[in-house]
């Protein structure tokens, strides 16, 4: 399989392209981002999508869970990202109750953060029962990704962030519940935190690419946290994640080094000052010098 090197131009990604992959088995990348800085190295890298995700409650915000996040604070960060993608398809996370009460409300919702975001397809938690909801926001010319499995939304309903799908009864609905999203329309589906044989057969019974997270190496696609991968966290990581870096233990580093040198005074060096034209400092001290000669006149002649 080849795939273009970084740096080499890329043509835009798509809702078509997603489709590509699946059909080549071409294997789709997405990872999550926040702001402009995190989107624009997530798109230089190459990554397919780049998803808005309300993970950022807890990963910049701090937050427990994902359910106090508002739909203008996601717009917040959803613009920000918007502004470091050039190739990436832009995909924004629809925060719990933006579309869990009427749905005019929930379209209405979805149009925000295409209009004043630039979102290029938003993402609801939920199986079946969203699918006449994602019809709707087809409808507004709004592609729609799905997510099943473990949906963070419901962390209070599930009793806690646990792997779903492992009894017979859950399969079974989790394969009802992606038929239906794939039925309803939708361009892609996440499946979260489900065994991989689950997400295997999910994968092979649906059209649409599904985009794991914690759901094997059967998927069409893998999605990660950017703070996860790099390990910005404080938290031990969940079994699924691989880290590249230890962000966090560099990053403590060198604002103690920071902090060192600020108070040893090794910072900030003759080279990194600014300094006045040789012109200018010649000027100066020729003035310091014969103001330095009047003061001395004046106290001579006070002394006589
Ligand atoms: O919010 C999020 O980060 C997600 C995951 C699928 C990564 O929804």
């Amino acid at each position: 399989m080849s795939f273009t090197p970084i740096g080499a131009s890329r043509p835009k990604i798509t809702v078509s392209t997603l489709q590509e992959k699946k059909s080549r088995h071409e294997p789709i990348t997405c990872l999550t981002a926040y702001d402009y800085w995190g989107a624009r190295l997530v798109d230089e890298a190459g990554i397919d999508m780049i998803l808005v995700g309300d993970s950022l409650a807890m990963t910049v915000l701090g937050q427990e869970n994902t359910l106090s996040l508002t739909v203008d604070e996601m717009l917040h960060h959803v613009r920000a990202a918007r502004r470091g993608i050039s190739n990436a398809l832009l995909l924004a996370d629809m925060p719990y109750g933006s579309y869990h009460l009427a749905s005019d409300e929930a379209v209405r919702n979805a149009t925000r953060f295409v209009k004043e975001a630039g979102a290029e397809m938003v993402k609801i938690e939920g199986g079946e029962k969203r699918a006449d909801l994602i019809r709707r926001i087809l409808d507004a010319e709004i592609p729609v990704a799905g997510h099943i499995g473990l949906t963070p939304q419901s962390v209070n309903r599930m009793g806690g962030f646990k792997v779903q799908g492992k009894s017979l009864s859950d399969i079974e609905r989790l394969m009802r519940d992606a038929v239906a999203l794939d039925r309803a329309g939708v361009s892609c589906m996440f499946l979260e935190g489900i065994p991989r044989e689950v997400a295997e057969m999910i994968t092979s019974e649906v059209g649409c690419p599904t985009i794991g997270i914690g759901a094997g190496p059967g998927c069409d696609g893998q999605v990660l946290v950017f703070h996860d991968i790099l390990h910005l966290t404080f938290e031990p990581a969940a079994k699924f994640v691989r880290r590249y870096m230890d962000g966090a233990r560099e990053i403590s580093q060198a604002i103690e080094a920071f902090r060192a040198d600020v108070l040893t005074k090794d910072y900030p060096a003759d080279t990194e000052s600014y300094h006045l034209s040789p012109e200018t400092r010649q000027a100066i001290e020729t003035l310091l010098e014969r103001k330095g000669a009047m003061r001395g006149r004046r106290s001579m002649n006070t002394v006589e």
